[in-house]
Order: structure tokens, then sequence, then C-alpha cells
């Protein structure tokens, strides 16, 4: 082992901060030993300093502000756990122009102030890792940046967010209630600790901008992707999607359209075929299908949420900054490449659908639907009912929930046809709306 051991410091002892801090310390020999570098953790920021702690640790260690690490000119290396945007956004900027490399778990932060923080890590030549804000235990951040580094990527499609697909599997596989199946995801220790940010679908955005950072080599504004969570899923959304061999899942879909060179962004509950394989990722499980024009289709799966897969990732990236400690000349956080982006307008993704009206049980409706959808070039594939009274038995008994399958066609066209029918007396104006994703083109 050669020089004196490098410092680390620990900002939050969250849930994560917690399984990060027991396996270094309980996988301490087994890291030096792989890396042939010795280490500690010096210091340990938390909010609370009276609060009781489920790990044993000196309070020696602990400290309640976290410039402290900054400061010190003793400790090499940050761990940012704290989570939110605001004071991690101080922490990360005060490291990095500290020269301390930072390892990070926080996708709302990169999400929101990555361009600054790589631009800073790259004037600063101080590496800013990231494998855990994406995927919980999945090393998809590196598997991307190194492993298919030789790849144009062409597709990545996935689920990663763990809190929405525990919900949607308890859902649809336990028949337990939205709210029952959010609460157990929390107790868990899976959701954000505000989960609206799992079901709305802007976590899983946040890690779908990571992911189209480092595919196509440039950070990517969050208002360039289109984003819809899960709050609106019904049961009976499962057994329709079920009737017609599909499973329902808040996919991530980054697709690059060679013809324009353009992206498409967008993540949204997508009717699966039973078949995919990603139709069998259940409960906290995360997957990821990256295509490579090299090697071809690939899938990455694991736990995408939880305690001490995220610490596996965080982990893995503090050896990685302490082996580019050692040889800074070759550090190997992210670095923009490429110099602009054209992301395609959400108009113009084409997929087929899946839309469910709730409408009056009146004369004419179905012909007034398909009206509209025939107005704007949209064909039908099929449709489907249910008597309203049948799923609900405090629903009025005059309603009905009319299920259409649509050809694929723009968004734009089928925004045009919803806004019409929208206008109807007998129509309630936000239907549910999925797409169908094929995801087994060649
Ligand atoms: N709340 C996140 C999830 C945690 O449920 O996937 C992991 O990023």
């Amino acid at each position: 082992m050669t020089g004196k051991p490098l410092q680390i410091g620990l900002a939050g002892l969250g849930t994560v901060g917690t399984g990060v801090y027991e396996t270094l310390c309980r996988n301490h020999d087994l890291l030096e030993a792989r890396t042939q570098i010795s280490f500690a953790v010096k210091k340990v920021a938390v909010h609370n300093l009276s609060r009781k702690r489920e790990v044993e640790i000196d309070p020696a260690l602990l400290t309640d502000d976290w410039h402290e690490l900054v400061n010190d000119p003793e400790i090499d290396i940050i761990i940012e756990l704290i989570g939110g945007t605001q004071t991690a956004y101080q922490l990360v900027r005060a490291a990095l122009l500290a020269h301390k490399p930072v390892v990070t778990g926080n996708k709302a932060l990169l999400a929101e102030f990555g361009s600054e923080l790589f631009k800073l890590s790259a004037e600063t030549k101080t590496p800013l890792y990231f494998e855990a804000s994406c995927g919980g235990g999945i090393p998809i951040i590196q598997s991307l940046q190194n492993s298919l580094i030789c790849n144009n990527v062409q597709r990545i499609a996935g689920i990663i967010n763990g809190t929405s697909n525990y919900i949607l599997s308890s859902m649809e596989k336990k028949g337990v209630s939205y709210a029952d199946a959010l609460a157990a995801a929390q107790r868990k220790g899976y959701a954000e600790a505000d989960p609206t940010l799992d079901v709305n679908g802007w976590d899983a955005a946040h890690k779908a901008l990571i992911l189209a950072m480092l595919a196509y080599g440039t950070p990517v504004a969050p208002e360039n992707i289109s984003v819809y969570g899960i709050e609106r899923i019904a049961a009976m959304d499962f057994r329709f999607a079920h009737d017609l061999g599909y499973t329902i899942k808040l996919l991530v879909v980054i697709r690059h359209h060679e013809e324009n060179d353009a992206l498409e962004l967008r993540v949204q509950p997508s009717f699966v075929k039973k078949e995919h394989l990603l139709a069998s990722v259940n409960g906290v499980f995360n997957a990821i299908a990256v295509r490579g024009d090299i090697v071809g289709e690939t899938i990455f799966y694991g736990r995408g949420a939880g305690k001490n897969p995220t610490a596996s990732a965080v982990i893995g990236d503090v050896m990685l900054a302490m082996r580019d400690c050692r040889h800074p000349e070759f550090h190997s956080g992210f670095r923009t490449y490429t110099k602009q982006l054209t992301v395609l307008p959400q108009e113009d993704t084409v997929t087929p659908y899946y839309v469910r009206f709730l409408v009056k049980d009146t004369p004419g409706v179905i012909a007034t639907i398909a009206t509209e959808f025939a107005k704007n070039g949209i064909g039908i594939s099929g449709t489907t009912s249910t008597p309203h009274a049948a799923e609900d038995e405090d629903a009025p008994t005059d309603s009905n929930d009319l299920v259409f399958m649509l050809h694929a066609c723009p968004w734009g066209k089928l925004k045009q046809a919803l806004r019409a029918i929208g206008e109807s007396d007998c129509i309630e104006p936000h239907p549910v709306v999925f797409r169908i994703e094929t995801l087994n083109e060649a």
C-alpha cells in the first residue's frame, strides 16, 4: 500500500449515508486490498447532531457544518449525500473550487446545476462522480462512460424509478391500492424525501437527463424532456392492459433519430408487451436497455433504490476517486464533448397510444371521439369499455370508461384531437393517455 491514507469527508447520514458509512467500515480491509490504497473517514457532516443514529459512529467525527469538510486541508474526497439542491449545490461547488473530488448521488442537483458543475469540474480539473444518481446499485454510469465507450448510442429505454415501479407492481400483482403501495415504498426507504418526484415522473426524468448527457456528450436542460407520472393510473388500466397482452411501466425513452440528428426524450407510463424483458422488472428493481451501434442490445438490471444498493454505487465511485487522486492526470469524471444537441419537439414523437375516456353514456359519444381521431388522421386499432358502476359503486351509473387503442401517430396530432374531444359535454376533458412502446425494433 502506497502513500499516506486518503481522508474522506461524508456529508449526510440519512438512509444512503448510513449505508455508505457502514459498508466503508465493514468492508474496509477488502476495499484497501482491492485498491491498494489506504483510507479513512475523517469527518461526517449531519443536519442534527443530537439525532439518534442507526449506525455506531464516534461522535468526534460528527459536525453540523459542512464547511468543515471543505476547509479541512487533510480531507481529500467529499461524498455529498445530503439531497436537495440548495445546500448540496453550495457544498459541491465549494468542494470543486477547493480541488476536492466529489462523489454524489444527487440526480436533482445534476439535472438543475449539472451544466455549471461539470464546467467547474473541468476548469478546476477536479472530478465529479455520480454513479449513484441513476439506477441505484446498477453500474450504468461507468458502463456508459467506459465499457460502452466505442458505441453510438441509438436508444436507451428503461425503468429508472424504484418507487413508482414498486407501486405499479404492487397494484398489478397484489391488488394493493396506490396510496398503500406508496406508503410501503416510503417505509422501505425507496422514495425521495418528497415522494411527489417519484410519482410525477420527475425523479426518472432527472436520471434520464443524466443518461442522455453521458450518451450524447453534453448536459441537457430539464425543459427538453416530456414528463408524465403514474398518479392517474387506476386498477382498471391494468385489467385493460392485461387483456390486451401488456403491462404498464413508467418508461424512460431516449432515442437518437439519425435522419435529423435529433434526440427524443421522454418519461411516461407506457404499455409494454408482456413478453418483453422490461415487463418482468418488478418491485424496486430497475432495468435499463441500452442499444449501441457496435454492441447491439444490452440490459442492465438491479435494485434501483434503497440503502445498500445505492451505497454500493457510491462506494464504487469513492474507490475510483481514490485511484484518480493517486493518478490525477487520468481522472475519469465526465467531460462535455458535444457542443449542441437538437431535441425532437414532443409533438413530433410517434408511438401507438392507449387512451381511456370517462364518458356519459349517451348516444353518439363513440362517434364524437372517432370523428375527431379521423379528422386528425389517427387510426383506431381497437376499443373496449367498462360500465363505470361495475368498477366503483360510488361512481355515477350513467358513465362509462371507454378505451381506444390507436395506431402510431405524432403526439401533436393526438393532442389536437383530445383538445377537440374534451369540448364535448359528454366527455371528461382529461383522459388517461399511455404510450404503447415498441422496444424490439431492429
Ligand atoms: N427515489 C428513488 C427511486 C431513489 O425510487 O428510484 C433512487 O434514486
